[in-house]
């Protein structure tokens, strides 16, 4: 197999994380850059495991700074570009929009720019489900690829943008895109702010868990592996121009969701609290995978299977997600809940 270099950016966080350690195992012949700014979701103590691979490499870089991502691009003139960067958490969107507008679509047409003057052979961007909107809880109906772009969060609106951006640049200037839409991801390193790491850690500490409204919304969950798997599918197989779904069909309610994990844990249900909703909470998603499904892939993990193996790896490391919670972190779930 040729030697490749590859860009992947947002390789600190939690998808882009385990990519880049999936990438650096499997194909000990691609060069890997991780570029990442490092904000308050990027954690590069993740790779220690990996940081001395001679196939490893990171970059300290933002990717909406034109000045810096052009000439980087010039000089390594890589071969692909995953891109996971982001700002990723709806509720932050809420409170700070401005900053998610900068990031996932200036920052993204930044790396469109430089990725077209270098004539990379993949651009990969790495979207989500939530730019469909929502849907009913109606379970005979599914977001496909066709599905109308109807965001509902500052979020999802950004990431709805920049998937425009990158279609607009297949369209217009040739730029070999994929864009992978998949549904909530879940498994090792993440981020405590996100229900199932933060249901986990808070019921561990014997803590109340913040339910928002009902606690009926509905997600979809996929083990992180089998999304690092998919987007390795399509970076080698996928027809260029094409969007693609990921997702299992692992659809459960946030109510049945923290139960597992408290009832795994051997803990009380009582640490439920149920607080204010969100605003504009998206009442269920829900992927049609067929598409992705006949290119190849197929998921390795139940949401069984997947939330035991997710509860056992915070168990065996209590250490990543304790330093994880001290400082900034801290600060913004004292500002969030009232608990
Ligand atoms: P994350 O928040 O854990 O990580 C984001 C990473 O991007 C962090 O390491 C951060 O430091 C880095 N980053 C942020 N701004 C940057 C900038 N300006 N320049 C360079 N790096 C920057 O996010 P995640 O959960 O790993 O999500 C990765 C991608 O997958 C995102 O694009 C997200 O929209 C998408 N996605 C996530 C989920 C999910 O369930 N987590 C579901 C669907 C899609
Ligand atoms: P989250 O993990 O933030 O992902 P997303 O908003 O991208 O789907 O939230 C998953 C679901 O869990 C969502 O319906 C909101 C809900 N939720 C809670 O009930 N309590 C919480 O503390 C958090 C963070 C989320």
């Amino acid at each position: 197999m040729t030697r490749k270099k590859i860009l992947i950016t947002g390789g600190a966080g939690f998808i882009g994380g385990n990519f880049v350690k999936y990438m650096v195992k499997k194909y000990p012949n691609y060069d890997i850059y991780n570029l990442d700014l490092l904000t308050y979701a990027g954690d590069l103590t993740k790779h220690r495991d990996i940081e001395t691979n001679e196939n490893y490499h990171f970059i300290k870089a933002d990717i909406a700074d034109r000045d810096t991502i052009n000439p980087l691009f010039e000089k390594e003139k890589f071969d692909y570009v995953v891109h996971f960067a982001a700002e990723s958490h709806v509720d932050r969107s809420i409170t700070e929009p401005g900053i998610f507008v900068k990031t996932n679509v200036l920052g993204t047409q930044v790396l469109l720019d430089a990725a077209k003057e270098i004539n990379v052979s993949k651009f990969i961007h790495v979207s989500t489900d939530e730019v469909y909107g929502e849907l009913d809880f109606d379970p005979t109906t599914f977001f496909t690829e066709e599905t109308p772009l109807q965001p509902n969060s500052p979020y999802s609106a950004s990431k709805a943008s920049s998937d425009l951006l990158v279609r607009a640049y297949h369209e217009t200037f040739g730029l070999p895109v994929n864009i992978t839409r998949c549904s909530n991801n879940y498994g090792p390193y993440h981020f405590p702010e996100k229900l199932i790491p933060l249901t986990i850690s808070r019921v561990l500490n014997d803590q109340k868990v913040p339910v928002y409204g009902d606690g009926k919304n509905i997600r979809d969950w996929l083990h992180v592996y089998d999304h690092c798997a998919a987007i390795d599918l399509v970076l080698h197989e996928g027809l260029n121009g094409e969007v693609y779904n990921v997702g299992g069909h692992n659809e459960r309610t946030n109510l049945e969701v923290v139960k597992t994990i408290i009832k795994t844990l051997g803990k009380s249900e009582d640490l439920i609290e149920f607080v204010k909703d969100r605003p504009g909470h998206d009442k269920r998603y829900a992927i049609d995978p067929t598409k992705l499904e006949k290119l190849g892939w197929k998921p390795t993990y139940t949401f069984e299977t997947g939330i035991a193996q997710t509860i056992q790896w915070y168990l065996d490391n209590k250490e990543w997600w304790e330093q994880i919670i001290s400082g900034e972190y801290r600060n913004y779930f004292e500002k969030q809940y009232d608990i």
